[in-house]
């Protein structure tokens, strides 16, 4: 294990077995309709990736970056953007795929944004729910697992910039964010 790392939350298996579960519903959900996926940069990048491979309908990919916690752990609230779709998406099914969802704030945000573009419908797939930590009411649509507050690194979740390409997600150590 890293030395960074408390202890494994979830292993390859498990995140695997999650994965496809939800390619399976997704799937099902929009069989038949045109699927737009947005993937948040950078730390949805690997979900996404292993995603988009466990579905069975045809689906087309767009990223947004967002600004967030940069070197801190602390999210502050405020939510900028820094890479923007690269076409319109009025009239289309937007999926919002993210990695964590923590105090909502991005995510509430990005929301507002995109509902604003009139797309046809927009929802929200999270590889991890932090409710314990929401301070807006977000409604996830698709989630992985439900954690508790505790900070996690790997498969594409990063603390500064480290550990996203760890294959498992761990919970990081205390000294490493305090
Ligand atoms: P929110 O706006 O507080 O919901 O924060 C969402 C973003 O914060 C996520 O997309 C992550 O980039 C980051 N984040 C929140 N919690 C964690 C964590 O435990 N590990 C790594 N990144 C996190
Ligand atoms: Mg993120």
């Amino acid at each position: 294990m890293h030395p960074d790392m408390e202890k494994m939350l979830f292993t390859r298996a498990e995140i695997d077995t999650k994965v496809h579960e939800l390619g399976s519903i997704i799937s099902k959900d929009y069989a038949g309709q045109d699927l737009l996926m947005v993937g948040i940069l950078k730390g949805a990048v690997v979900f996404m990736a292993d995603l988009i491979r466990a579905m069975s309908i045809d689906v087309s990919i767009d990223f947004m970056a967002l600004s967030s916690y940069g070197v801190s752990s602390e999210s502050t609230g405020v939510v900028r953007i820094l890479k923007d779709l690269d076409k319109s998406i009025a009239g289309r099914n937007v999926l919002i795929v993210e990695d964590i969802i923590d105090t909502g704030l991005s995510m509430n945000y990005l929301l507002k944004i995109l509902t604003a573009r009139n797309p046809d419908s927009v929802h929200i797939c999270t590889m991890l729910d932090k409710p314990s930590r929401r301070q807006v009411n977000v409604s996830v649509d698709y989630n992985g697992f439900t954690i508790a507050d505790q900070f996690v690194a790997g498969y594409g979740l990063d603390y500064s910039e480290n550990y996203r390409n760890l294959p498992e997600i761990y919970v990081l150590k205390e000294e490493i964010y305090k």
